[in-house]
């Protein structure tokens, strides 16, 4: 810009000569600059956030057993009332006729277990969890009384070596079992009590502790599930933790149909995938999961719970 001053017609005189810019006006990079990068961060550090919380929330109604982690549903189990129950109460649930969400739970898995397997073969059903305490001992012991009931020949196996907890479940005493077979001093034939359900026999974790390394034994381990298809119609092993513990991922190697007890609510989904990575890396067959100590009136859980019951027949 040029200040100019016009006198009359023809003077025109310079008042002050255009300062020539040596910064261009626009981009204004010293703002832009510092804006972009805070900018960025803050959106970078959104999105972390944003990813770490689908990472923490935990695996608690089927949509995040089907649609995120890609596992089939093969049922839920009701929360029972812990303080009418006993955890033995609460194992036997089935048997005792005592909730019948619950037993309606364990019909609908026992059918779709049973349907799932095409083989000819008696099968054999491997339950496992992620970690201790979510559920196995109630589930199989439910799901073996239930499957009873219908008049298959059920066995079940104590399989969880560090934790065995059948023989007080049954009351059938530390017999014989596992350990006696697998240190070649019994058949499994030799070892199978009987329980006070018709149809359901027990082989218990044995007289003695296995240790991991026996079950490590993969002659043994296969002669041991075939000695058992003989022996009944549907074969239950109620295994350890699949995370940390190895032998649980051969076992499920040798079973027909591996079942992945997930407590509602309890693990972020990595864990529970982590533990269905396990169970695949070893190409057995992975069923699907029983989704345990649901509370069906938690919010999205009282719709699936409501579509569940409505179909019940
Ligand atoms: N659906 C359920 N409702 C209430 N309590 C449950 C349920 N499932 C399991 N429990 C309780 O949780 C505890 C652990 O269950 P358990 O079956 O022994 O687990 P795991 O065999 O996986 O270690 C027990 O005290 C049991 O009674
Ligand atoms: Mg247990």
């Amino acid at each position: 810009m040029v200040g100019v001053r016009v006198r009359g017609d023809d003077h025109v005189q310079v008042l002050e000569s255009a300062e020539v810019q040596t910064v261009p006006v626009s981009p204004k990079l010293g703002v832009n600059i510092p804006l972009g990068i805070l900018l960025g961060l803050t959106l970078g550090v959104a999105a972390a956030m944003f990813v770490d919380f689908l990472e923490r929330t935990t695996v608690s109604t089927p949509g995040d057993v089907t649609t995120q982690l890609g596992m089939n549903l093969v049922g839920f189990v009701p929360n029972a009332d812990t303080d009418a129950m006993t955890p033995r109460d609460i194992c036997l649930m089935t048997a005792n006729h005592v909730e019948s969400v619950a037993i309606e739970s364990f019909r609908k898995m026992g059918v779709k277990l049973l349907t799932h397997h095409k083989g000819k073969e008696t099968p054999v059903i491997l339950i496992t969890s992620s970690t201790p305490a979510e559920g196995k001992t109630t589930v199989s012991c439910n799901l073996a009384s239930f499957l009873a009931q219908t008049g298959r020949r059920v066995i079940l196996i104590d399989g969880d070596i560090r934790r065995p907890a059948l023989s007080e479940v049954f009351e059938t005493g530390s017999a014989r079992g596992l350990y006696d077979v697998l240190v070649g001093q019994a058949k499994m034939a030799d070892v199978v009590s009987e329980t006070e359900i018709q149809d359901l026999r027990l082989v218990s974790a044995g007289s003695q502790p296995v240790t991991p390394m026996m079950l490590m034994d993969l002659k043994a381990m296969k002669d041991i599930m075939d000695e058992a298809r003989s022996l009944g119609d549907v074969v239950i092993v109620d295994a350890a933790p699949i995370l940390g513990v190895s032998e649980v991922s051969m076992m499920c190697a040798f079973c027909d149909e591996v079942l992945l007890v997930v407590e509602a609510g309890r693990h972020r989904r990595s864990i529970v995938a982590r533990a269905r990575d396990h169970i695949l890396e070893v190409n057995a067959n992975l069923t699907g999961v029983a989704l345990n100590n649901v509370h069906y009136s938690r919010g999205d859980f009282y719709y699936y719970a409501r579509y569940y019951r409505d179909y019940a027949y």
